[in-house]
């Protein structure tokens, strides 16, 4: 088979696992050999790897890879289980390594995980068609954190919405794109994307969102998700529920891109779904080193009623 190259990483069952350090850009772009499942890991932890498609996209390929090169392993199901926790709030890391392990052979497996990157790139793809429509000329349109090829296995979710209405569907548009304190995935990442695919943006702070929405700056706001509960309550990066709070205010549409399988039925509200705790560090290293007290959860809960809609690759998610 041939190497899959993405925005994001490079796979071949029988070479080196290469993924793009994410924790460098947009200064510096390094690819980093990914030797095995344990290095997988820290790499999700580290969010060297990061954005819930993906993680779990290469997550499976690493396990899948392990099972190929090594087919009498006794070790699969605990390196599974330690890439399964690597982190806790995206349904599809678990979700698609325990899809894996149902394959009975380590080439099962692999096609098992060579799947998931196709069926998460077409999602990408015709997410992106169906919520086009949503976009008209001259919009101004808001997204928070990452939610584009650094996040997935295609061209992203709400990004790729973005990516498609500009390219493909000729629409004149403006992105707003908010900081995403703490790690700045949106400044450091979404810009990034955007600059490359050279999109018309301006980079904002997070508490810049009701001074540029109450001056009509902003008409539309897009994101992603990183679990779906049935009601469409949706789980994405902290932050995000504050930003449906406000465009409610403002009455602002407010639309969640994510592909069905974020759609957790297991869970009937977002209540419990389980939300990331991170490190001290990264809110501030100074008081983090001197003891005081940071609270750094990953990610909130939007309810479904500040929602306007969810898009799915099959269309309106209907709870
Ligand atoms: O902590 P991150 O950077 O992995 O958080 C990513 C997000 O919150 C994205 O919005 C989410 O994964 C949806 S896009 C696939």
């Amino acid at each position: 088979m041939k190497t899959i190259k993405t925005l994001a990483f490079k796979f071949h069952p029988t070479k080196d696992f290469f993924i793009l350090d994410q924790t460098l850009l947009p200064e510096k772009k390094v690819f980093i050999t990914i030797k095995n499942t344990k290095q997988m890991v820290l790499a999700i932890k580290q969010l060297k790897v990061r954005g819930a498609n993906l993680i779990g996209v290469t997550a499976g390929l690493s396990l899948a890879q392990y099972a190929f090169k090594n087919p009498k392993a006794k070790n699969l199901k605990a390196l599974a289980k330690q890439l399964s926790l690597a982190r806790p709030t995206a349904i599809h890391l678990s979700l698609i390594i325990k899809q894996i392990m149902k394959q009975k052979s380590p080439s099962a497996k692999l096609n098992q995980a060579i799947d998931f990157y196709k069926e998460d790139k077409k999602a990408c793809l015709e997410m992106a068609k169906k919520a086009s429509s949503l976009i008209k000329p001259r919009d101004r349109i808001l997204t928070y954190c990452n939610t584009g090829s650094l996040a997935t296995a295609g061209i992203g979710t709400a990004l790729g919405v973005i990516k498609q209405a500009f390219h493909q569907d000729k629409k004149k548009i403006h992105v707003f794109v908010c900081e995403t304190r703490p790690l700045n995935q949106g400044s450091r990442l979404t810009f990034w994307e955007l600059q490359q695919e050279k999109i018309p943006s301006s980079l904002i702070c997070d508490n810049m969102l009701a001074h540029l929405m109450s001056q009509k700056k902003i008409n539309k706001v897009f994101v992603g998700a990183d679990r779906i509960s049935k009601n469409g309550d949706t789980a994405n990066k902290i932050g995000t529920y504050n930003l449906a709070l406000i465009s409610r205010h403002f009455k602002i549409p407010f639309y969640v891109v994510a592909p069905s399988n974020t759609i957790d039925k297991q869970f009937k509200t977002g209540k419990t779904i389980p939300i990331e705790k991170r490190s001290e560090k990264e809110i501030s290293p100074y008081w983090a080193k001197h003891k005081k007290n940071i609270i750094n959860p990953g990610f909130d809960i939007t309810p479904r009623y500040l929602i306007t809609k969810i898009i799915t690759e099959n269309g309106f998610y209907k709870n």
